[in-house]
């Protein structure tokens, strides 16, 4: 571990990326803060690894309870947390849920955005200190545009969470050029791991083929194949946000591996590692279609590659690869357990 001084503040800390990023930061000496949405449950699952009890001296990792929605409780975080680096990951993220909750995913996502951008200002003014913030912008921003999309590819957003993440963009370019804010906007292309959120359709796929091979399940529905999406694996993309707020200068950058592949491709390559023929257990439920469709993303990185440095290291074989493997062995345990007599009640309602 390097030795380092500067605060992080991650809001989305209990996400895919948040869990990410957090290990990232105190690997490099940070001490880092993040919020917490409470919630009936614990929803730290993803940060177990990392977590230690904050009575015993020496924890770097600290967590706030606070929510996008509420600014006064962003407000006060900030006052006691005084972050060098903050990292707004925070979101409800599921594109298809955001066409039955609409006015919830804008209020976390665009005006979240806003809320958390209004405190920074406050607090820079009043401190005089000086804040660096990553914004967590998304590739469903260029939505229905041309592939491949860059820095310079004009957004045509098609959901509201696509909508607000336009919005979540340009309030921050916005504060940039209107207060002088260290601001970089990330525009990050689809990025998976075994921590991934299991409605979302990699590790859906994963899940579901996992616990069909060993008896566990027998179908899984899906919606439209056809989409192509830019996968890169979570763990590398964390870095490019870090690489941001390190340079001389804000600027926004897209982050992509530069190769897309269909979700038929993706479920081909997953029931070939496993020894399965995919057409025998998937089916189509509409439910999982989109009113308004993502065709094609496919980033171009040329702009990361040539200022950050940054490029992709785990390739698309060996993403699917990590994240079906993980899910065998989930399922393999969810197997013992049955087996053991533990009853496994069928999941809630999904939208994924
Ligand atoms: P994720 O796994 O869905 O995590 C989202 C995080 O936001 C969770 O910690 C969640 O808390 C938190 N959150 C949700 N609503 C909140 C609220 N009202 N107040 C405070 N926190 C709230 O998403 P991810 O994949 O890590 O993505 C991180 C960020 O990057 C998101 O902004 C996402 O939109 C964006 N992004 C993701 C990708 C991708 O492919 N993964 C690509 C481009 C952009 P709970 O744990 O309590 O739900
Ligand atoms: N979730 C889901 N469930 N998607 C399905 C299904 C299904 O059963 N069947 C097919 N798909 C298709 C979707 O229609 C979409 O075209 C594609 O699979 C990928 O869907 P998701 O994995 O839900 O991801 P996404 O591309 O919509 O959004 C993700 O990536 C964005 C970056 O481009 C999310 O992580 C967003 O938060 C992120 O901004």
């Amino acid at each position: 571990m390097e030795i380092n001084t500067k605060r992080a503040l991650i809001t989305g800390i209990t996400g895919q990326d948040g869990s990410f990023l957090a290990e990232f930061l105190l690997d490099k000496g940070y001490k880092v803060h993040g919020i917490v949405r409470r919630a009936s449950t614990f929803n730290t699952d993803r940060l177990d690894d990392i977590y230690a009890d904050p009575h015993e001296s020496g924890a770097n990792l600290l967590l706030h309870y606070g929510d996008s929605t509420d600014g006064s409780s962003l407000r006060r975080i900030l006052e006691r947390v005084q972050p060098d680096e903050i990292y707004n990951l925070a979101a409800q993220s599921h594109v298809r849920v955001s066409f039955d909750q609409p006015e919830y995913t804008a209020d976390v996502v665009a005006t979240g955005t806003l809320r958390l951008l209004e405190a920074v200002r406050d607090h820079v003014t009043n401190t005089k200190r000086e804040v660096r913030l990553y914004q967590a912008g998304s590739s469903e921003m260029f939505g229905a545009a041309p592939a491949p999309q860059n820095e310079n590819t004009p957004f045509y957003p098609r959901s509201p969470y696509a909508v607000s993440k336009v919005a979540g963009h340009w309030y921050a370019v916005n504060y940039r050029e209107s207060y002088g804010l260290f601001i970089c906007n990330g525009i990050l292309f689809n990025h998976e791991s075994h921590r991934r959120g299991e409605t979302f359709v990699t590790r859906k796929i994963t899940r579901a083929l996992g616990r069909i091979k060993l008896g566990l399940q027998e179908k899984l529905y899906l919606g439209n194949l056809d989409s192509r999406r830019d996968w890169g694996y979570a763990g590398d993309y964390v870095e490019a946000m870090w690489l941001m707020l390190q340079q001389r200068t804000p600027e926004d950058f897209v982050i992509a591996t530069g190769e897309s592949h269909s979700v038929e491709e993706f479920l081909n390559l997953s029931a070939e590692f496993l020894d399965m023929d995919w057409r025998k257990v998937v089916e189509l439920d509409p439910r999982y279609l989109r009113p308004t469709e993502v065709d094609h993303l496919l980033g171009d990185g040329t702009k990361a590659l040539t200022k950050l440095g940054w490029r992709p290291k785990v390739t698309f074989q060996n993403l699917v690869r990590l994240m079906v493997d993980h899910d065998l062995e989930l399922a393999r345990q969810e197997q013992t357990l049955t087996r053991a007599g533990h009853h496994f009640k069928p999941r809630g309602v999904s939208h994924g």
